[in-house]
């Protein structure tokens, strides 16, 4: 039975009624829709549409109804209503009869769809924060573990500059943290409650919408009817802050299987989080953080989708936002389950030393040392860059490390040379020199650490 049959002669056909029903997607919102009905019927009781008995009545029966669908979700589809809202009052009239009629009194469900989902938003928020917290949390172990294990830093993916592992950690870990505040501020202005708005115009009963919020743990009621009903930005505010995080996460993905690749063999990644080919025994897949990086695309596809569907729509509720729920409710779940599996794979990892330390020998990623010890020694930066840049090319035609050449040779190249060079061009020295806050210096990586836990 649909919610509005009396301005109708014909029934829908088949094909609208597969096109327009939403009960396969906000079903999920059974909870928030049952919680919300039940604060409502306070505020229609605290106006005089229900009596106290009829309040507490239709009150029971709706926490009825909770746990029921709580024991058995599947009669929910089975139900073939319109949406969850449609589904939600129809059984409550299956329980109670006329009197379930008279819930919606003074409510749509343009304002109730609206606070279903701010609820919704809200809850799986508060998860989402548990989980970024968890990855955070999991990259303080692993830099813990393996603070001091030296491998090569890159940029355009060539060898630059060693740095600590754990200074990597703590890398991901800046992320993640701007990621929980990014989410926190985002919760915060969710947090207003469109109930009590009606389909766009206000409720026509004199209630008081901040106590009614505050029933439904709402920092404040929303402020402005139109805006309430057809505001989305909460949704669209997830889905941003989801494809940040995930940005992040991609990226950490990308690294690790590098880091994991027969070519850098710098980590090891646990069985348990990787998988083997069908045909070629020797493989061991990083698959767990090949669908981390696969994911992304998905989630940045739904932001992209619903700030097209939000575009330009006018005020105030419209079929199309319908469309809000699918994209977001995947967005959450994957966002979810990519950092669930992120900190699952990071608890596992092994950094291979000896193969992080060598790489970090290899590729020159001391000869910003050696132009820093000519500059100590009174020649200009850029002079200094020239020279290494005319060893370095010696050193490669040789197929040897700077350190590598005598003496002699090296003062070929700068007179000012001396046998303290060899001191600075070891990667102890490379790392210790990098002391100042932010750096990648043992001292500065520990304190960081500290600092974090
Ligand atoms: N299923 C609808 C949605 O998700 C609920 C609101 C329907 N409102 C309306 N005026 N038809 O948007």
């Amino acid at each position: 039975m649909a919610l509005w049959g009396g301005r109708f002669s014909q029934e829908s056909s088949e094909l609208f009624k597969l096109f327009n029903d939403s009960l396969p997607v906000d079903y999920r919102l059974v909870e928030e829709d049952i919680v919300g009905s039940i604060a409502w019927a306070d505020a229609i009781a605290a106006v005089g549409i229900l009596t106290d008995a009829e309040c507490v009545e239709l009150k029971r029966a709706l926490g009825e109804l909770l746990e029921e669908v709580q024991d058995k979700p599947e009669q929910i589809i089975s139900s073939g209503a319109e949406d969850i809202h449609s589904f939600v009052e129809q059984s409550l009239i299956a329980k109670v009869g006329d009197l379930g009629k008279k819930l919606h009194t003074g409510r749509s469900r343009n304002d109730q769809v609206a606070t279903d989902l701010k609820l919704w938003c809200k809850k799986e928020g508060q998860a989402l924060l548990g989980q970024l917290t968890q990855v955070r949390g999991a990259l303080l172990d692993l830099a813990e573990r393996e603070l001091d294990a030296v491998m090569p830093g890159y940029t355009h993916l060539q060898r630059a500059q060693p740095v600590a592992f754990g200074h990597w950690c703590l890398a991901y870990v800046e992320m993640f943290e701007r990621d929980i505040g990014r989410l926190q501020d985002a919760l915060k202005r969710a947090d207003t409650c469109p109930l009590g708005c009606g389909a766009l115009a206000g409720t026509a009963y004199p209630m008081d919408r901040h106590v009614l919020a505050q029933s439904l743990n709402f920092a404040a009621p929303a402020l402005n009817s139109l805006d309430a009903v057809s505001d989305r930005d909460h949704v669209i505010e997830l889905c941003s802050d989801a494809s940040i995080s995930m940005m992040h996460l991609s990226r950490m993905a990308e690294d690790l299987i590098f880091f994991n690749s027969g070519e850098a063999g710098f980590i090891e990644l646990a069985d348990q989080v990787t998988s083997g080919s069908s045909l070629m025994p020797q493989k061991k897949n990083p698959d767990a953080l090949e669908l981390i990086r696969g994911k992304t695309g998905r989630v940045y596809g739904a932001l992209v989708g619903i700030l097209t569907t939000m575009k330009a729509l006018p005020l105030a509720y419209n079929k199309d936002m319908q469309e809000d729920k699918e994209g977001l409710f995947d967005v959450m779940d994957s966002w979810a389950i990519c950092l669930e599996m992120a900190a699952l794979v990071l608890s596992g990892l092994k950094v291979n030393r000896a193969n992080t330390l060598s790489a970090a020998q290899q590729g020159y990623a001391n000869a910003t040392e050696l132009a820093d010890y000519l500059v100590a020694k009174g020649m200009p930066f850029r002079e200094a860059h020239h020279v290494v840049g005319e060893v370095v090319v010696a050193a490669i035609a040789e197929k040897k490390p700077i350190e590598n050449f005598e003496l002699a040779k090296l003062q070929t190249f700068a007179s000012s040379i001396e046998q303290d060079v060899y001191d600075c061009l070891t990667i102890d020295s490379c790392l210790a020199k990098r002391e100042a806050l932010g750096g990648t210096s043992l001292p500065q990586v520990k304190a960081a650490l500290n600092a974090k836990r």
